[in-house]
């Protein structure tokens, strides 16, 4: 036997120490061992709804999801770190029931107990024969390089080299020439991530779990592993670096404070006063499933600005919109107000309305992508919102689609221009609702979505 050298010892101690530490802060607890009836319980009661009872994907719910529930059965698996085509390891599929998979219908499990989840892990391996005679293996994806080698620029260039805008976009907001032909291995018309929504990232959003997405590809889908294409791993850090940069940040806010604006309200959605109306982001989400129905929206939110005057009020909607619709039925906006804060109960949401006949009527503020001016209508249903309705008002608009999304301006009177509208003022809030149609989004039920209803405040 050797004698251990000193300077080995010394590293053991440290090494030894670092665990002891890694072990006080609370390390992961050690993987339970497999215990296939508690798998197959939890199985039953948490998944085989939508995975179906075998994981053949044929839950009673699975037919109105898109994308559908995986066929567990089949072992393919998107959100690996694992290569392109091989089995995804137990951390990778720890980490998809854990936390869900953002813009799908698969939901997060937080809320069951560790040792469940991992027995969960277990019992969705045993439902396919892809975990039999592979060992799965995380792919090495390099360390981070830092900010000076993975550069942004570095990153911005490979985004173009490598051909993510045919899918993506040049801007990254899933618009590419080629995503409207994409169809996923189930058959389905599947769409490329818009890569400036963060939160909708399935696979994580961090540069590292981009980097996982780049070197192993989304098994199922049209996007490919770029291992082999990638010529070294600083450079798939500066592409996750660059993707990571167009990230949107968000500002979820309950209200839209409108500030007040130049005399003329500016006439352009790059007037520099608009750096004066702070945006606030809205959640917009589509009408409720119906049997059949295959996509749901693709407009997932929208940035709302105001600037008012006097008389006037001025505002400015941002959104993403990954196909430009300008034919029948065309892209379309409205700004929905609740004319007396006293009918909200009666209401309900946006997303429902109308939900009776009896429901009361809503101000409109109505924008088409047609040549066809804006208006203002207090209206009963959007039903009634094709064409320009009797006894609405032209309102002045002002829209602009370039790079997969639409910058509109909409300018209505404070005060109601027809009966029974709303009334703004800056001495009590409004409560105002988003409605977005996406045209190129198939049959009628699928192209609204729509925002909840916040205050409009005027500052
Ligand atoms: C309400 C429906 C629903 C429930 C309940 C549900 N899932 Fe899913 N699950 C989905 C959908 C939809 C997908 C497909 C998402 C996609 O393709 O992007 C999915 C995908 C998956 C995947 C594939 C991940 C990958 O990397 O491709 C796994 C694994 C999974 N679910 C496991 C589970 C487990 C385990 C449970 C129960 C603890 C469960 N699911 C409950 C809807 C559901
Ligand atoms: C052939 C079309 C295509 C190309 C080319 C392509 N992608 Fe994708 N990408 C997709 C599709 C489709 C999805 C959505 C998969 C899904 O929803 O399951 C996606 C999803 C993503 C996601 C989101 C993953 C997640 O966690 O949800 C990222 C990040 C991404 N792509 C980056 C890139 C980058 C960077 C490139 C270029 C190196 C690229 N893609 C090239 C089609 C493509």
């Amino acid at each position: 036997m050797h004698p251990v050298p000193f300077r080995k010892v010394i590293k053991m101690k440290r090494l030894l120490f670092g665990l002891a530490v890694i072990g006080l802060l609370g390390a992961a607890a050690p993987k339970p061992t497999p215990d296939p009836a508690v798998g197959k319980a939890a199985y039953e009661s948490n998944c085989a709804r939508c995975h179906g009872p075998t994981g053949a994907g044929d839950g009673l719910d699975a037919k109105r999801m898109s994308p559908m529930p995986r066929k567990l059965s089949e072992g393919v698996f998107k959100f690996r770190t694992t290569g392109s085509g091989t089995p995804p390891t137990d951390e990778d599929l720890f980490r998809t029931i854990s936390t869900g998979l953002a813009g799908s219908r698969m939901p997060d499990f937080q809320r069951l107990p560790e040792e469940i989840r991992w027995q969960l892990v277990y019992y969705v391996k045993s439902l396919s024969t892809a975990f039999n005679d592979q060992k799965p293996e995380p792919v090495n994806l390099g360390t981070d390089p830092g900010p000076k080698k993975a550069t942004v620029e570095r990153g911005k260039e490979l985004y173009g080299q490598l051909g993510c805008a045919a899918c993506h976009g040049t801007a990254g907001r899933g618009d590419g020439p080629s995503a409207p032909t994409l169809v996923d291995n189930w058959g389905r018309p599947i769409r490329p991530a818009d890569l400036t929504h963060g939160s909708a990232y399935r696979g994580g959003s961090s540069v590292k779990d981009i980097v996982a997405r780049m070197m192993t590809g989304i098994d199922g889908t049209p996007m490919p592993s770029y291992a082999d294409a990638l010529s070294s791993p600083e450079d798939a850090w500066a592409l996750a670096t660059y993707i990571r940069s167009i990230q949107e940040k968000p500002n979820f806010q309950r209200v839209i404070e409108g500030v007040k604006g130049p005399a003329p309200l500016p006439s352009g959605p790059d007037d520099p006063a608009w750096g004066a109306a702070p945006a606030t982001t809205l959640r917009l989400s589509s009408n409720l499933y119906r049997e059949g129905e295959i996509q749901p929206t693709s407009v997932a939110g929208i940035s709302v600005q105001a600037l008012y005057n006097e008389k006037e009020i001025l505002f400015r909607l941002a959104w993403n919109d990954p196909n430009e619709s300008r034919e029948s039925p065309p892209d379309a906006a409205a700004l929905a107000l609740i004319p007396d804060r006293r009918l909200k109960p009666k209401i309900g949401s946006l997303r429902s309305w109308p939900a009776t006949p009896e429901a009361p009527a809503l101000d409109l503020s109505l924008w088409q992508a047609i040549q066809a001016p804006a208006y203002e209508a207090v209206l009963k249903d959007f039903a009634q919102a094709a064409g320009a309705p009797e006894g609405g008002a032209v309102l002045e608009s002002k829209a602009s689609y370039a790079e997969g999304q639409w910058i509109l301006l909409i300018k209505r009177p404070l005060a109601p221009a027809i009966p029974g509208g709303a009334a703004l003022s800056p001495s009590r809030p409004t409560l105002i609702g988003v409605a977005v149609w996406n045209g190129g989004n198939g049959e009628q039920g699928r192209r609204r979505a729509n925002s909840n209803w916040v205050d409009l405040v005027l500052k």
